[in-house]
């Protein structure tokens, strides 16, 4: 049996740099035609010099495969017109981080006073940049994305010609801003579709399933389920994979962030099979994306087989998602 998919997109990828780059990006570009490519490394990417440096890096370690890294800028409340219109020509949206809340964010917003936000956002729904956001507070850590709520909400009735992507949505009360507003869009990542509170912690504790946001309980990923594999038009695929080495993982102080580029693919098949909706895999994974951020990818088919995967125990010195477990569908290009 098997699935061809046209050009798979992956619209939330942390892909890091120097070594890290090198080892982790194969496993998006061999599977992947485009990703939206996160700019929160150390320094933030703020510059289009950055950008266009960090472009050419990613292309250079993914030595000829077919694969289209759309940049992103990470947001400021001091940007100027001129400067995202220039910036438009390299990137595809701007990446709002509350300060301080994930992984290297400390440069992010720290206070979400429209009147101070109000330049950047005109600016960019003029421009037509799509603004993606982590929708988190540093509130309880169950209803950080619930907090959040208002915020959407605040920017999508104040700026409606601006296109809002919540990332890696997580909470069923975050959900329904999907229906309520017609500019606000949602990517979802394959861990909260598999995963819950419980996974994470109510055995033994898992670093490997530790991630911002952090995975919800069951009637939220029942929610996000409903929305991927029903294909919701305005729902997008978004790995978030993000990978940190394996001692940052596994010790006190874990860091936040699941790497789950050698597994996607597979794993949602899995699940997508399961429910008997293997047919709407292609819009979640790819034709949804080009619709919300208007891009057309390289053509590019990728094959996946029902034929066992077992996932490797490191790749690198990074621990992937289900490692050392067994997948029922493998890549037929790369991973597997
Ligand atoms: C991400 C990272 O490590 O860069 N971590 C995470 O837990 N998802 C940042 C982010 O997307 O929040
Ligand atoms: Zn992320």
């Amino acid at each position: 049996m098997k699935v061809v998919l046209d050009s798979p997109l992956d619209m939330h990828l942390h892909l890091r740099d120097g070594d890290m780059l090198k080892n982790v990006v194969k496993y998006s570009a061999e599977c992947f035609a485009g990703a939206i490519i996160m700019p929160n490394l150390t320094p933030p990417l703020t510059t289009i010099k950055e950008i266009k440096a960090y472009k050419k890096r990613i292309l250079d370690f993914a030595g000829g495969l077919e694969f289209e890294p759309y940049m992103t800028l990470f947001f400021k409340d001091s940007y100027d017109y001129d400067f995202l219109k220039e910036a438009k020509s390299f990137v595809k949206a701007v990446k709002l981080y509350p300060s301080g809340i994930t992984t290297n964010s400390e440069g992010g917003v720290k206070n979400f006073d429209m009147d101070k936000l109000r330049g950047v956002f005109e600016a960019m729904s003029e421009l037509g940049l799509v603004l993606s956001v982590h929708g988190e507070t540093d509130g309880f850590v169950l209803d950080r994305e619930k907090e959040f709520v208002d915020i959407y909400e605040n920017i999508a009735t104040s700026f409606k010609d601006l296109k809002i992507v919540m990332e890696h949505i997580t909470d069923r009360r975050s959900a329904v801003l999907l229906e309520k507003y017609d500019n606000i869009y949602a990517t979802v990542t394959l861990h909260h579709l598999l995963y819950t509170v419980n996974d994470l912690l109510g055995g033994s504790l898992k670093p490997h399933l530790f991630c911002k946001p952090i995975v919800k309980t069951p009637e939220d990923k029942d929610v996000l389920r409903e929305l991927a594999l029903e294909a919701h038009p305005k729902v997008m695929f978004g790995s978030d994979s993000a990978p940190h080495p394996k001692e940052k993982k596994e010790c006190n102080g874990v860091a936040a962030g699941i790497f789950s580029a050698p597994v996607v693919l597979p794993a949602l098949c899995e699940l997508f099979e399961k429910y008997g909706k293997l047919d709407n895999l292609q819009k979640f994974v790819s034709d949804n994306a080009k619709k919300i951020y208007d891009i057309q990818p390289p053509k590019k088919e990728v094959v996946l087989e029902k034929d066992e995967f077992l996932v490797p125990n490191i790749c690198g010195n990074v621990v992937p998602l289900c490692a050392g477990e067994k997948l029922l569908w493998r890549c037929s290009v790369g991973s597997g």
